[in-house]
C-alpha cells in the first residue's frame, strides 16, 4: 500500500511540476470527457489538440515503413506487392493505411532543376506512378526527406529547398512525410523543421508530417505546433533491450500527446525475429497503450502465423486509435529493479485500460489496486482480456491481477459498471 501511496503522490508532484508550463486546453477536456478521478493521475495538461490543424493524426498514425525490414533494399517491386499484401491479409481494413517509403528511394545528386529525382533503377516508373498504385488499392503513399544537407544514407536532403520538395511531392499526391535530422548543419531543429510545415501547407495538399528529430531537442515541448507526431527517442533496433529502453523514454513525454499531435516511440519491430513472442506482444501492446503510431517494419508479404496475430489484434488497436487520445503510462513498479510494472490509461467512455508487463525474466504474479489506476476502490468494473479475446470477469472491484511470464504483457480493459438509479 505505502508503493501505491508514494506512486500516486510521485505522480501528483509531477503533474504540479509540469502544470507550470501549460499549452491552450482542448475543448475536449471542457466536455468533461476526462472524469475527475483519472485526471488526478494522468496529467493530460499538455494536451494541446490540433496545434498543427492539416486534417490528420485525429488518431495515431497507422501503416507500413520499409526501414525496420528492408533498409536500403528497397525498389518498386517491394513497395507493390507490400501494399497489395496490406489488402490481401486485412491488415489495411484494420486501418494500416500508409504505405511509407524511408530513405534510399532517390538518386545521389537532384537534376539540373534542382528536383529530387526517383532512383531509375528501383524506382524506374516514378513515385507519382506508384502513389497511384498505392491510392488505387485504397492506401496512401508516404515518401522520406531529412531537415539536413543530405538523409542519413547520404541522398539529397531538404534543407533550404523546402518549398520545391514540398511542391514536388504534392505533384507526385504524397500523404505523408517522414523528415529525418542527418547532416544538419548544427542548426537548431526549432529551425529546420517548421519551414518544411509551412512549405507543405503551401501546397495545398493534406500531407501527415512526422517529424524524426531523435529526441534530441526535447520534441514533445516544441513540436505540437510543427509535426503531427515526433519522435522521442533515438532509433528502434530489434532487440528487448531496446525496445524496452524506448518504451521508458517516449513514457515521460505521455502529458504532452494528443489529436492532432503524438509522441513517436519509433516503428514496431513485430515479425522481424529478434524478440520473442511474447516480447513482441508486449511491444505491440504498450506501444498501443501510448498512442504510439502503429507503423510495421516487417515483410508483409512473408508473416508468420504468430506475428499475423499479434499485428491484427482488433482490441489492442482500438486502444491505440481511441478517440480519447490520451497517451497511457508506467503507473507503478514494483519487484527486483522495478521490473514487475503496471501501464494504464484512460479510455473513451470512463474505460481504462491496464497492461500488467513482466520486464523480470521469471514468472510473477502482477496486482494493481484500483487506486493506482485512478479510479475510486469501490468502483466496479467489467474486465475484458484483449489477447484472450474474452470477458474474464463481469464484476470486479478494488484490483486486477495475474500471472505473468517473463517478458509477457497481459492487457485489458476496465469498464465501470453503471449505477442504476435504485443503488444511488
Ligand atoms: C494550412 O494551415 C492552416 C492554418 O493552420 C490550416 O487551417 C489549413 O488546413 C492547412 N492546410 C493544409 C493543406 O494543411
Ligand atoms: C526488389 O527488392 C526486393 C527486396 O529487397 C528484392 O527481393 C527484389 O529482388 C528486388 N527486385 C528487383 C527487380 O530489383
Ligand atoms: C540496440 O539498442 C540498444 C538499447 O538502446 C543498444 O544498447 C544497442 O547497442 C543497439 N544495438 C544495435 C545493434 O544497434
Ligand atoms: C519468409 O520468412 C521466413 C522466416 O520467417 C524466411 O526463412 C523465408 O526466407 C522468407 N521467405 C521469403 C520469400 O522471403
Ligand atoms: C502467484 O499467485 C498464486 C496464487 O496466489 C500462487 O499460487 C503462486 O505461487 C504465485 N506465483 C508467483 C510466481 O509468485
Amino acid at each position: 500500500m505505502a508503493t501505491v501511496y508514494l506512486a500516486i503522490l510521485y505522480l501528483f508532484q509531477i503533474s504540479v511540476m509540469v502544470t507550470a508550463r501549460t499549452l491552450p486546453v482542448h475543448p475536449y477536456l471542457l466536455t468533461s470527457q476526462l472524469q475527475k478521478p483519472i485526471s488526478n493521475i494522468f496529467d493530460t495538461s499538455k494536451y494541446g489538440i490540433l496545434q498543427l490543424d492539416n486534417g490528420v493524426a485525429r488518431t495515431p498514425q497507422m501503416g507500413w515503413n520499409s526501414w525496420n525490414f528492408f533498409a536500403c533494399n528497397i525498389n518498386e517491386t517491394v513497395i507493390k506487392e507490400t501494399a497489395d499484401a496490406l489488402v490481401s491479409t486485412g491488415l489495411a481494413a484494420l486501418g494500416y493505411d500508409y504505405v511509407n517509403i524511408d530513405d534510399c528511394w532517390s538518386q545521389w545528386a537532384r537534376n539540373s532543376q534542382g528536383q529530387l529525382v526517383p532512383d531509375a533503377k528501383t524506382f524506374p516508373s516514378g513515385i507519382k506512378a506508384l502513389a497511384d498504385y498505392v491510392h488505387g488499392k485504397g492506401l496512401k503513399l508516404g515518401i522520406y526527406s531529412d531537415a539536413g544537407i543530405f538523409t542519413c544514407q547520404v541522398r539529397p536532403g531538404s534543407l533550404y529547398h523546402e518549398n520545391d520538395d514540398a511542391d514536388l511531392f504534392a505533384s507526385w499526391d504524397i500523404d505523408y512525410l517522414k523528415y529525418d535530422n542527418c547532416f544538419n548543419l548544427g542548426i537548431k531543429p526549432q529551425e529546420r523543421y517548421p519551414p518544411m510545415r509551412d512549405a507543405l501547407n503551401a501546397t495545398g495538399r493534406t500531407i501527415f508530417y512526422s517529424i524524426c528529430e531523435w529526441g534530441v531537442d526535447d520534441p514533445a515541448l516544441w513540436a505540437g505546433k510543427v509535426g503531427n507526431s515526433w519522435r522521442t527517442t533515438d532509433d528502434i533496433n530489434d532487440t528487448w533491450a531496446s525496445m524496452t529502453t524506448i518504451a521508458d523514454l517516449n513514457d515521460k513525454w505521455a502529458a504532452y500527446a494528443g489529436p492532432g499531435g503524438w509522441n513517436d516511440p519509433d516503428m514496431l519491430e513485430v515479425g522481424n525475429g529478434g524478440m520473442s513472442y511474447q516480447e513482441y506482444r508486449a511491444h505491440f501492446s504498450i506501444w498501443a497503450l501510448m498512442k504510439a503510431p502503429l507503423l510495421i517494419g516487417c515483410d508483409v508479404r512473408n508473416m508468420t502465423a504468430e506475428t499475423f496475430e499479434i499485428l491484427s489484434n482488433a482490441e489492442v488497436i482500438a486502444v491505440d486509435q481511441d478517440s480519447l487520445g490520451v497517451q497511457g503510462r508506467q503507473v507503478l513498479v514494483s519487484g527486483t529493479d522495478g521490473c514487475h510494472q503496471v501501464w494504464a490509461g484512460p479510455l473513451s467512455k470512463n474505460r481504462v485500460v491496464v497492461a500488467l508487463w513482466n520486464r523480470c525474466s521469471k514468472v510473477a504474479n502482477i496486482t494493481a489496486e484500483w487506486s493506482a489506476l485512478g479510479l475510486e476502490s469501490s468502483t466496479r468494473v467489467s474486465v475484458r482480456d484483449l489477447w484472450k479475446h474474452e470477458v474474464v470477469s463481469v464484476s470486479k472491484v478494488a484490483s486486477i491481477g495475474t500471472k505473468v511470464e517473463a517478458h509477457a504483457c497481459e492487457m485489458f480493459i476496465l469498464t465501470p459498471q453503471t449505477v442504476s438509479s435504485s443503488e444511488i
